[in-house]
């Protein structure tokens, strides 16, 4: 299958490239931008994109790839840092510029017939980021398109099928973007469109069938999208050879077990193993408040309790797991790139290589669209598909502080109620994620003529399209006023509600 290779110099729409690319029904994956050419070479790639990034090519230590990537013969895009470097490797000359161009300009085309703009108005609205500009074309380059700020907004060399875009065809702002990219895919380097969920599941069924054969596959499920589609497409390739194993920690959501469990007998016939387990993760995190050794408690009795249910099953020797392409590609670190860790996430880590278990991933080369797409092909339902995000540690991050089982148990039903309303008002499926946090303080209240001193749940609604960033939602104060009466009226020692409205960043999505 035809492969576009997208070199990756930092630029925070890297993914979003890739992305587009494969809505366009075309193979696409991001590679380091260190990656030799031989390489690429060796995967048969139809064409390069040089991604954006955050570095000035006129910096000394200015990430470069193999220079080899121009003499493959395959036509290379560059996008934004990507057309300087192009501009600098085939030597033009690039000027450091202080004043960087942000936000919509205006584009018009000026080369007669250029493939990259064929079918594309003469003139339209595009994105820019950048700092740097091209003061002189390499050899063989013309300029193609300008905007207000920037002469040479696009420039090309049609005989080597070389391009650059000052702006972004990526982002939605740039009005024409999807079909600059359609031209450079199907009238450039001639791909054709066979990237599909369909064809995805033929080939992926396949491969596991030939790597598991007759051997035996445990997956851990949380009830959650990445988990249930990974689940439904090892069971197409493999059926009852799939056991998969629910740890109830204690720490879900009210009714949350029952419905993974009728879930599943509705549209499965693998095995489900339930490992009960409350117990022990209510032990561990006795006395615990630091949210860091929360969650290391969590992560290491959830890997403990899941070698026990192994152990049980008896030989096992796969570990499936919902890993999506975003966890596997190797992520560039340049200034201005934040890539630090700021809460440990919660996994299965180091229990392969201990238990001597292989990794089966069927969703890796997937992004979380894709595995959408994927789990309706596979019949799947809306409500597993697009089901709002639950961390792995579950409520032992939302009940701030010490987490006790009487705590666990008021927020379960501040929260049921938070979400039935969210159904109600329609916003359920409109938000990111919308949840309940229970705070270790008590206030002062009056019910009737009696005073009060009960607990305080927070509520915490936000938009968000990848979690990197977040702003809290503006619901209407209607639907506010009914969850705060009724979770105030409803749940059992609770007598003040309050709204969280920190975006992120500064402050992150969950508390913990
Ligand atoms: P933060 O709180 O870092 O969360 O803004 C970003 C997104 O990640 C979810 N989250 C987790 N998901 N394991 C997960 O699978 C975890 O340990 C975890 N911690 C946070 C969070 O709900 C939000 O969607």
């Amino acid at each position: 299958m035809a492969i576009i290779a997208v070199l990756d110099f930092g630029s925070q729409y890297t993914q979003v490239i890739a992305r587009r690319i494969r809505e366009i029904e075309v193979l696409t994956r991001i590679y380091h931008f260190t990656t030799p050419a031989a390489k690429l070479a060796d995967e048969n790639v139809s064409g390069v994109i040089l991604s954006g990034g955050p570095a000035s090519v006129t910096a000394e230590d200015a990430p470069r790839p193999d220079p080899e990537i121009f003499n493959l013969g395959v036509p290379v895009l560059g996008i934004c840092y990507g057309l300087q470097l192009m501009s600098t490797m085939l030597g033009g000359a690039v000027r450091h510029s202080d004043r960087r161009e942000y936000g919509r300009g205006m584009l018009k085309v000026e080369a007669a017939n250029s493939p990259l703009f064929a079918g594309i108005p003469s003139d339209s609205r595009v994105w820019n980021s950048h700092g740097d500009k091209i003061d002189q074309l390499p050899e063989g380059f013309i300029q193609s398109a300008a905007t207000e700020n920037s002469d040479f907004a696009a420039i090309e060399d049609r005989e080597r099928r070389f391009f650059g875009l000052q702006f972004h065809p990526e982002v939605s702002h740039t009005d024409h973007g999807r079909e600059i990219l359609e031209n450079f895919l199907f009238k450039i380097c001639h791909c054709e469109q066979n990237w599909t969920m369909s064809g995805y599941i033929e080939k992926s069924v396949n491969e596991i069938r030939n790597r598991v054969g007759d051997k035996r596959v445990i997956l851990g499920l949380s009830g959650g999208v990445d988990s249930s589609v990974a689940a439904a497409l090892v069971h197409r390739a493999i059926g009852s050879q799939l056991t998969c194993v629910f740890v109830d920690n204690g720490l879900l959501l009210k009714n949350e077990r029952a419905n993974v469990e009728k879930l599943y007998s509705d549209n499965f016939t693998f095995k489900l193993k339930i490992a009960e387990a409350s117990d022990r993760f209510l032990d561990a995190l006795a006395g615990v408040t630091d949210p860091e050794i929360k969650r290391k408690a969590i992560g290491r009795v959830f890997i403990e309790v899941f070698e026990d249910a192994i152990h049980e099953i008896g030989e096992v020797h796969f570990l499936g797991q919902g890993t999506l392409y975003p966890d596997v590609i190797e992520s560039v670190n340049i200034a201005g790139n934040p890539s630090a860790v700021i809460k440990s996430h919660h996994n299965v880590g180091g229990l392969p290589e201990k238990m001597n278990l292989k990794l089966l991933e069927p969703l890796r080369e997937l992004f979380k669209d894709e595995v959408r797409a994927l789990g309706t092909e596979l019949g799947l339902a809306k409500e597993v598909l697009w089901r709002q995000p639950f961390p792995g540690p579950g409520l032992g991050v939302r009940v701030i502080g010490e987490v006790t089982i009487e705590r666990l148990d008021v927020l379960r039903e501040a929260d049921a109620i938070l979400e039935e309303e969210m159904f109600q008002a329609d916003l359920y499926y409109k938000l990111w994620q919308s949840f309940c946090l229970f705070l270790p303080v008590r206030t002062v209240g009056v019910m009737g003529d009696e005073r009060t001193y009960d607990n305080v749940i927070a509520l915490r609604l936000v938009e968000s399209t990848d979690a990197m960033t977040a702003d809290w939602a503006r619901i209407p104060y209607d639907v506010l006023q009914i969850v705060s009466n009724r979770i105030i009226n409803e749940v059992k020692g609770v007598n003040r509600v309050v709204l969280d409205i920190s975006s992120k960043p500064p402050a992150t999505i969950e508390w913990e």
